[in-house]
């Protein structure tokens, strides 16, 4: 079994650098399979569920080599087109197949997918989109089977911004005949990590990070190189960690237009934020203020950051809120927190967070970001704190250990 044992640290001090976005690396390790020949991937994270991805791939007929963060995909011996199996289960990124199978080779099948526990998560919006260009959905058992002869561009407005159903119908729309039109669509800066990696490949993408993005059907795609953005969740996840804690710390390797929605808040809160190229400076001295957050799709405030904000809000003074809209049940860290006598009222998708003395208890990562927050609430807590079922933070923290360490925090990977 592993745990991480995280003791009270006063102080965080040094420089820490970045992974590569998982969020990023995920739907272009995915779309590298649209592509002829190989394509060379730089920035990638050694995470479970990028090697997970690899394993699925592979399974596939792709020819794949991950080493020090690059990752070679040639798709000259592809000859599945069927991702059912545990594994993909398990991953809820796996459902990318669809999209770029479907749009290279007509046909896709996987299981509906998993992932984080932290609502229904359907994939409506996915289906719809294949289905408006040109493709019989079926499911059957949970299992996803997506044909056609030839996707046909059209006009897609989706109800919600959902990220996962943008670049899934970016993926299966590159190689569709004709104009595709996605209205509604996400703004995240994966998105247009992914519309540029697509566009280096032969496609015709414009729009990426507005609202609509259109996208111009070409008839091959070939593979190339690209480096990935870096994780902005990550750099958020340490910047909550310095903030509640106390500290001078850089963080490196972090765009800083993308870390806006966190710098705003971190400021409210008497947080010195000091923006350079690439990095970001955050330091701390406590007596924080309280504020309130909402999390909205990108650029409003992250649901990928509520947890650990929620974490450093424990450390505010008066009593704020916080509102959850994107995902219907992600509270799984309060009940967490409050074994660690953090006082949080919740009330369906809000949450009112008062400040508190936090004690090291034992805990449960219930999903990845929830993980994430107990480390802080670790550090930020007097005593030790274990913390159990760290597969959930493998999943999307490259080192988080070792890296944290380098910048004086206490905390122990320990495997019994
Ligand atoms: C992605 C991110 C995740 C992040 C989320 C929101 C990856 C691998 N994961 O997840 O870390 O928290 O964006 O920023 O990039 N929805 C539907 N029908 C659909 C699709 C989504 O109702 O077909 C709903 C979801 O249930 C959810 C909301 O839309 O309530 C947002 O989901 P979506 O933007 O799709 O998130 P993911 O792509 O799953």
């Amino acid at each position: 079994m592993r745990k991480l044992v995280v003791k009270t640290t006063d102080y965080l001090e040094g420089n820490i650098s970045v992974s590569g976005a998982k969020n990023a690396a995920l739907p272009i390790i995915t779309a590298a399979l649209l592509g002829e020949g190989s394509s060379k991937l730089s920035g990638i994270p050694d995470l479970k569920d990028v090697n997970n991805l690899v394993s699925i791939l592979s399974n596939l007929g792709a020819e794949i080599n991950f080493t020090d963060s690059e990752l070679e995909l040639n798709t000259d011996e592809i000859n599945k087109y069927s991702t059912e199996s545990d594994l993909a289960r398990k991953m809820r990124a796996s459902y990318y197949t669809l999209g770029a199978l479907l749009g290279r080779y007509g046909q896709a099948c996987t299981v509906l997918p998993g992932g984080c526990e932290i609502g229904n998560r359907p994939i409506d919006l996915h289906l719809k989109g294949f289905s408006a260009l040109g493709a019989e959905v079926k499911l059957d058992h949970g299992v996803v089977k997506l044909e056609a002869d030839r996707l046909k561009g059209a006009n897609i407005y989706l109800d919600y911004p959902s990220v996962g159903a943008t670049i899934n119908i970016m993926l299966a729309a590159v190689m569709a005949d004709g104009e595709t039109v996605i209205e509604n669509a996400a703004r995240e800066p994966e998105i247009i990590d992914l519309a540029n990696y697509l566009n280096i490949m032969g496609a015709e993408i414009t729009g990426a990070g507005t609202d609509i993005i259109k996208i111009t059907g070409v008839n091959k795609l070939i593979g190339k190189d690209y480096t990935i953005i870096p994780d902005r969740i990550e750099a958020g996840t340490y910047m909550m960690a310095v903030a509640a804690v106390g500290g001078d710390v850089v963080i490196e390797n972090v765009l800083v237009e993308h870390v806006r929605p966190l710098i705003a808040k971190l400021k409210e809160m008497g947080v010195e934020i000091i923006e350079d190229i690439n990095q970001v400076r955050v330091k701390s001295n406590q007596g924080l203020k309280g504020t309130d957050i909402k999390t909205m799709p990108y650029p409003g405030f992250p649901t990928d950051m509520q947890a650990q904000f929620m974490t450093l809000l424990t450390q505010a003074s008066s009593e704020n809120l916080v509102i959850e809209t994107v995902f219907e049940r992600r509270f799984g860290h309060v009940d967490e927190l409050r074994r660690m006598g953090a006082k949080i009222k919740v009330d369906g998708r809000s949450a009112v967070v008062a400040q508190a003395n936090l004690e090291g208890a034992q805990v449960e990562a219930t999903d990845l970001r929830a993980g994430a927050a107990l480390i802080i609430a670790g550090l930020a807590a007097k005593g030790q704190t274990e913390i159990q079922n760290i597969y959930h933070i493998e999943r999307g923290y490259e080192d988080i250990t070792d890296k944290l360490k380098g910048i004086g925090a206490n905390i122990e990977l320990v495997v019994e």
